[in-house]
């Protein structure tokens, strides 16, 4: 898994017969170089939709993923039936049925020898739907166990949120932003693209008129579900370049935490707990910011899922439901016209 906040490719692996989780392996996240990081986000920002011009770049994202997978599988001494792979998603647009993850699946498979599961998102826009977000399945998964209703809340370049009902059934979308705006404010200020520990935030001071102004947008008015592209609300960068680097990040910051509670407002009722997963999770101002709205507020590590791997374990998932020809997602979590099954399969071709 490789998510919009550009930060690494997240390898885990899982057993799993689609249904029941019945182990999780290993895990491991490889930061991406700087120079790659740089090519990704560059794609991103050319706002440019065509698949065929890029690829070059998917062959060089799969070899990428090939050698960090072989790696990941010879390190762990790994037995591995398929690869759940996502690619990079550079442009979003489901209104125009349009959502491009770059990444070569059939050079992957080639390259690895084993069966790849790709491309999951496109089934699901193909029918209707918005794409995204494809965790709510693995979430339900995940929660077997927990008292109901329950919550989800994974922050990662942008934030989606799981709302797992008494009856099991799923509402979900995403929220607003999540990491990726504080990313990119703070690495136009220092180069480093993170605001390490919420430290830059934690020495601001919130700008309540930009703050007022933003959560106008009509994003937040819209119902479940519903998906962003993660440069959604980029033009906010611009608006806040009269602010200091820790005034700007404070209220980039808050504008999250509010995104996120207006998207908890909309839910049907209050989850007994909300358990935050993805990156975020390590940014204290934010997880501070969230817990003044919302008090029962953990972190998916503190109850024993290892919350960085969530997402690449989900890629193993859809991969085994994909086999076992079971839906990933689903009219409440996606707005698809019926339950759709994700994914295409890629054998290996032995040349
Ligand atoms: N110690 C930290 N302090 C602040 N932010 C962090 C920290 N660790 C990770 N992050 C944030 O998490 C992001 C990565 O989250 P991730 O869940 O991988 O997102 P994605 O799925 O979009 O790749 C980083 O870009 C960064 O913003
Ligand atoms: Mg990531």
């Amino acid at each position: 898994m490789t998510g919009t906040s550009c930060d690494g490719l997240d390898l885990a692996y899982i057993e799993t017969n689609g249904t029941d989780i019945m182990a999780m392996g290993p895990s491991q996240i490889i930061p991406f170089e700087p120079k790659y990081r740089k090519i990704l986000l560059e794609r991103i920002l050319l706002r440019v939709p065509s698949h065929f011009a890029d690829a070059e770049l998917s062959k060089t994202i799969a070899n990428f993923h090939s050698h960090h997978i072989k790696n990941f599988i010879h390190q762990n001494q790994l037995t591995v039936d398929a690869i759940g792979f996502h690619g990079q998603a550079v442009w979003h647009d489901p209104t125009n049925e349009l959502t491009v993850q770059l990444g070569d699946c059939q050079h992957l498979a080639n390259l690895t020898g084993i069966k790849v599961v790709g491309q999951v998102r496109q089934n699901d826009v193909k029918n209707g739907g918005q794409g995204a977000p494809l965790v709510p399945i693995y979430h339900l998964a995940l929660a077997a166990k927990l008292k109901k209703p329950t919550a989800f809340l994974n922050i990662g370049g942008v934030s989606n949120i799981t709302f797992i009902n008494a009856d099991e059934t799923l509402i979900a979308g995403d929220t607003g932003p999540g990491n990726a705006l504080i990313d990119d404010w703070v690495e136009r200020h220092t180069g480093i693209p993170q605001d390490t520990d919420g430290r830059y935030a934690a020495q601001g001071t919130i700008n309540q008129k930009f703050l007022d102004k933003w959560l106008q947008h009509p994003f937040f008015t819209e119902t479940f579900p519903k998906s962003l592209d993660r440069l959604k609300f980029h033009h906010m960068l611009d608006e806040c370049s009269v602010l200091t680097l820790e005034d700007g990040a404070a209220t980039l910051t808050e504008f999250t935490v509010k995104a996120i509670i207006k998207g908890l407002d909309m839910l049907p009722e209050q989850p007994n707990q909300l358990i935050i997963c993805g990156g975020g999770c390590h940014n204290p101002t934010l997880m501070n910011g969230l817990r003044q709205y919302f008090k029962n507020l953990v972190s998916a590590s503190d109850i024993g899922f290892d919350s960085d791997a969530i997402e690449a374990q989900l890629m193993g998932y859809l991969a085994a439901r994909f086999f076992e020809k079971l839906p990933s997602s689903f009219p409440t979590t996606t707005g698809v016209k019926s339950p759709t099954i994700a994914g295409e399969l890629f054998l290996p071709e032995f040349i």
